[in-house]
């Protein structure tokens, strides 16, 4: 799997990391390829939850497939491996009730086909950290110290379960995941040594945000070295607000790389000059594929209270998405029932509604795309009004 990624083949290979792996293998849902005495395809699904809009701030939760470790050897691409795992993936998944499917995808063109569609934006900025600009107030009564990363994963499990909450497109994190980042258990870390380690306790006592960061390579002598904020989890704006104010106080450092982030973070808004924290990149994060479009379109709320039939053509694999459905929802409740002979007011495709269903993307987009046609007048319009939503989705654990 590792050259497939064009990485060390022996990079996993220590009793520790295969100890972890067989610990997060679940052979109901691995599937590979084995030719000439090795593995040559693999493909492995998670089950998770799926944060939704419900309402202007809160959230509803989905289960989720969640699909990763997807890989074919070079010497037998282009032989419909992915193609066969795939789709025997996908009706496991319809099998056993997941509501979506979700990937984060290597390339823009594999998984369209499969129904996929990019759901979640994710951002990197660079924060510049000299200079008047970087400045932030430290909210009253939190205390800022260093722990052992050991320590730290006891209190991120729930301040980031609450921070999860908070917004849609967010998946669980497991303790695993934060073993395997941080590099305990005689695991490698995943960023090649121990982070600094860091929790922000609010005058309540109560452990509200955690952090890991470290600096990059190179001599502070030679000039400030940039340094990496590797995870920043926090359950109030408050803890936010906290922990930068920690990270713009480091001194001998220049910058500070901010990844795989919303592209609405209220850093920008905090700092005394916002065009600091630039953005470098953004890009299409998590591709979602509707497996039950009633129970998806039942599990969350919209902004306005109206009723529609949408007419779902599903052409990609498996077609799970195929069907007249009548959607009765508001801010308040919601529910999406199977109506195959009622006269449609949208119709659209699944992959339009993969891309507006967490509030990611537009409904106009999907209509540059040539997915939705407008069957009654101003459905089009209306349907935009439900799925309005305050904040976009964004996901804050890589899968
Ligand atoms: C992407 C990858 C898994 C595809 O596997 P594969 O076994 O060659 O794919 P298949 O032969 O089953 O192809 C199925 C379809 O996808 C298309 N396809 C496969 N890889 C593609 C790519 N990279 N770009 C565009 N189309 C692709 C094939 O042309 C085929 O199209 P068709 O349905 O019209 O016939 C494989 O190339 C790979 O391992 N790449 C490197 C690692 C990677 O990118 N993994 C994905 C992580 S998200």
């Amino acid at each position: 799997m590792k050259s497939t990624f064009m990485e060390d083949p022996k990079l996993d290979f220590t009793e520790a990391q295969q100890a972890w792996w067989a610990s997060i293998w679940d052979s109901e849902r691995i599937r590979g390829g084995y030719a000439d005495g090795r593995w040559v395809a693999t493909l492995r699904t998670f089950p998770t939850v799926l944060t939704v809009p419900d309402g202007a701030r809160g959230t509803a939760e989905i289960a989720a497939d969640a699909l990763t470790q997807v890989t074919v050897a070079a010497t037998h691409r282009r032989q419909g491996l992915l193609r066969g795992m795939l789709t025997a993936s996908l009706e496991d998944a319809k099998e056993r009730g997941e509501v979506v499917s979700i990937l984060r995808a290597a390339e823009w063109t594999i998984y369209g086909r499969y129904g996929y569609w990019p759901s979640t934006l994710g951002c990197d900025y660079q924060v510049v950290l000299a200079g008047n600009g970087a400045a932030i107030e430290r909210p009253a009564g939190f205390d800022v110290r260093q722990i052992d990363p050991a320590e730290v994963i006891k209190y991120q499990s729930d301040v980031y379960d609450r921070m999860r909450v908070r917004r849609a497109g967010h998946i669980q994190r497991t303790d695993a995941m934060r073993r395997r980042a941080l590099g305990l258990d005689g695991l490698k870390s995943r960023y090649g040594r121990e982070p600094i380690c860091v929790i922000a306790t609010a005058a309540n006592g109560q452990v509200d945000g955690t952090l890991w960061w470290m600096a990059k390579d190179g001599n502070f002598f030679d000039g400030k070295l940039d340094i990496e904020v590797l995870d920043l989890t926090a359950a109030t704006d408050d803890a936010y607000q906290a922990l930068w104010h920690y990270v713009l106080n480091i001194d001998l450092s220049a910058t500070a790389g901010y990844r795989e982030r919303a592209v609405d973070e209220q850093l920008e808004w905090l700092l005394t000059d916002g065009r600091i924290a630039r953005r470098q990149r953004t890009w299409d994060d998590v591709w979602l594929r509707m497996l039950d479009v009633p129970a998806a379109l039942s599990a969350r709320r919209y902004a306005a209270t109206d009723r529609l039939v949408l007419d779902v053509v599903d052409s990609d694999t498996g077609g799970y998405g195929q069907g007249r459905v009548t959607l009765d929802g508001g801010p308040d409740d919601a529910e999406c029932t199977a109506t195959p002979t009622a006269t449609a007011d949208l119709r659209l495709s699944q992959r339009a509604l993969a891309a507006v269903y967490l509030g990611g993307h537009s409904l106009t987009s999907q209509v540059w795309a040539g997915y939705v046609d407008e069957e009654s007048p101003g459905a089009l319009d209306r349907f935009a009004v439900m799925l309005r939503t305050d904040q976009p989705p964004w996901n804050a654990t890589g899968f």
